[in-house]
């Protein structure tokens, strides 16, 4: 039988959503019932706990997962709950850069492998390039693949609206991230984490960045937490050593602005795409960009009942978001 202890331990584990030590505490119960000669029993509870293990790690085994209002408690007004949709494949991404995420989604899909072996999966990440080369739309194929929610904390809404008791906040966001398993993105990091000093509330920007740099180092348990910029090379660079993988988006070369095009229009009426004149209308624009021009495109053929997206159209929509990108 478990003594007491044992069971209070189990409860406060259960109550914190700490896997590791109720599994733990599990293990020592059972380590506890060979040593009174009931090796039956201990195999059991064995058992029964690596398939428990077995079964967290694998998203498609898991029931319900956390539901959304629960677990921030506090936190709830500066932890946005997002709703999660797609998956990595469905990311026009750079050969190198979806090998990144895959081995981001592969680790945590093996997270007691890696642990039983003392090893530490990547769990803190940098995501940095320009707007709309798909940080957030990697976070949240992140936490879809993995079943996990995804929780957005803005940190410039964190600063302007709770003056003075942002560290607090921060601490709660941290605070839920140990307790609840999900993904955590702070979005436009570069509010904290400029290395230029602004005039304003400089001296909370800095305590708050700090507070940041010791919840990170100190973050325990299984969520993972992305800390996303628009200006990578304008963060200090002593911050990238705080993380496990620094993963840059950038733009589209021709390759993926071509697949993005392909895909986007895949279910539509089209001309022979004449790659070089979209190529060219579409340099230097983000895949959300693109995305926006081709949606312009189908939008056109649909309101004047055309026949099909021609490549004049398509120039045409491109060309556009880049005037208007210019301005
Ligand atoms: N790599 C990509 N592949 C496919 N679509 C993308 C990609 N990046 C961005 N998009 C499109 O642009 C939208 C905005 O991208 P987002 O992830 O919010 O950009 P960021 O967070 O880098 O500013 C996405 O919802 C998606 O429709
Ligand atoms: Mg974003």
């Amino acid at each position: 039988m478990p003594t007491a202890n044992q069971i209070k331990s189990l409860l406060q584990s259960h109550t914190n959503g700490d896997d590791e030590r109720f599994y733990a505490v599990a293990l020592q119960v059972a380590a506890d019932e060979a040593r009174r000669g009931h090796q039956k029993l201990a195999e059991e509870l064995r058992e029964l706990v690596k398939s428990s293990r077995r079964k967290l790690d694998d998203p498609s085994q898991k029931g319900n997962v956390i539901s959304f209002s629960a677990p921030v408690g506090e936190a709830a007004d500066i932890l946005e709950p997002v709703s999660t949709h797609g998956k990595v494949s469905d990311l026009v991404l750079a050969k190198s850069l979806e090998e990144r995420i895959r081995r981001i989604v592969h680790e945590q899909k093996n997270l007691s492998k890696i642990k039983e072996n003392n090893l530490r999966p990547r769990q803190k990440l940098l995501f940095t390039g320009p707007p709309g080369c798909g940080k957030t739309a990697t976070a949240s194929a992140l936490a879809a693949e993995l079943g996990l929610p995804l929780f957005v904390v803005r940190l410039d809404s964190l600063l302007s609206r709770y003056l003075g008791e942002s560290l607090a906040k921060l601490r709660l966001v941290f605070e839920a991230a140990e307790t609840t398993r999900a993904v955590y993105l702070f979005d436009e990091f570069d509010s904290i984490g400029f290395t230029r000093e602004t005039p304003n509330d400089v001296g909370e920007m800095r305590r708050v960045l700090n507070a940041f740099l010791v919840f990170i180092e100190r973050l325990r348990g299984n969520s993972i937490v992305i800390a996303a910029t628009n200006y990578g090379e304008r963060l200090d660079k002593a911050l990238f050593r705080r993380f496990d993988d620094l993963v840059e988006f950038g733009l589209p070369a021709s390759a993926q602005t071509r697949e993005i095009i392909k895909r986007l229009l895949r279910n539509v009426d089209k001309e022979r795409l004449s790659w070089n004149r979209i190529e060219q209308a579409a340099q230097d624009l983000s895949y959300a960009e693109i995305t926006r021009a081709c949606e312009e495109a189908i939008k056109e053929v649909v309101i004047h009942d055309r026949q099909k997206v021609t490549n004049e159209a398509l120039v045409a929509a491109l060309t556009e978001r880049r005037i208007y990108l210019n301005h």
